[in-house]
């Protein structure tokens, strides 16, 4: 049994990104995983400031909620990132936490060359919905994500489900009318079965 704690980075009260969580999260349910799920939109999570007292041996300067999510982020095996694609890329809220993992980083002796400390390294996964659905819609969302949690801080990628085609937010979610939901479903199940 895996702890699999998903970060909701926005999108609308049973929108398109939240029908995709649930249906992840039923899946890996169903496979005896325990699923949180901390919606950025419910929890505030500021971005990083730079003040770098973190690095003096204090902890994180900024009043929100990271400092109840840390030992969540610490005791889980893998991290889900969720999100819609707000102008081509992952939405704010989601970019504030990651920028948080700055005050969870640790010194590392010997580095890898373009990594200058060490992170608490999980497994890591990517649920994103949008309107479009082009072969290059969540171009820059992926590149972020590969970028940041898997090349440098060193996560193992679980995989991603980028859901193209919901509809805009002019109108009902329309994730229901397409195979992501299932497919969603069926991520969760086999995320851990080889
Ligand atoms: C501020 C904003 C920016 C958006 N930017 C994009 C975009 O760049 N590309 C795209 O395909 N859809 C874009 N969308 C549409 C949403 O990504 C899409 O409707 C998503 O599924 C909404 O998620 P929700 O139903 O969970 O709220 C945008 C929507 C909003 C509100």
């Amino acid at each position: 049994m895996k702890q699999i704690l998903i970060i909701q980075g926005g999108g609308r009260s049973m929108g398109n990104t939240a029908q995709l969580i649930n249906c992840f999260q039923k899946g890996a349910q169903e496979k005896g995983h325990c699923v949180e799920t901390i919606s950025l939109l419910k929890t505030e999570v500021k971005g990083c400031l730079g003040c770098n007292a973190c690095r003096y041996g204090k902890p994180c300067v900024q009043k929100d909620s990271f400092h109840e999510i840390i030992p969540r982020i610490q005791g889980a095996d893998c991290i889900v990132l969720a999100s819609p694609l707000y102008f081509w890329t992952i939405s704010s809220k989601l970019k504030a936490f990651i920028e948080r993992f700055y005050c969870l980083a640790e010194e590392d002796e010997n580095p890898p060359l373009g990594r200058y400390e060490k992170y608490p390294v999980k497994d890591c996964a990517l649920l994103m919905t949008s309107a479009d659905n082009y072969f290059w819609t969540f171009e820059q969302a992926v590149s972020y994500y590969q970028f940041t949690f898997v090349n440098y801080m060193g996560f193992h990628d679980k995989g991603m489900l980028l859901a193209g085609g919901c509809g805009d937010t002019n109108g009902r979610p329309g994730i229901d009318k397409t195979e992501h939901l299932k497919k969603a479903y069926k991520f969760g199940r086999q995320l851990y079965s080889d």
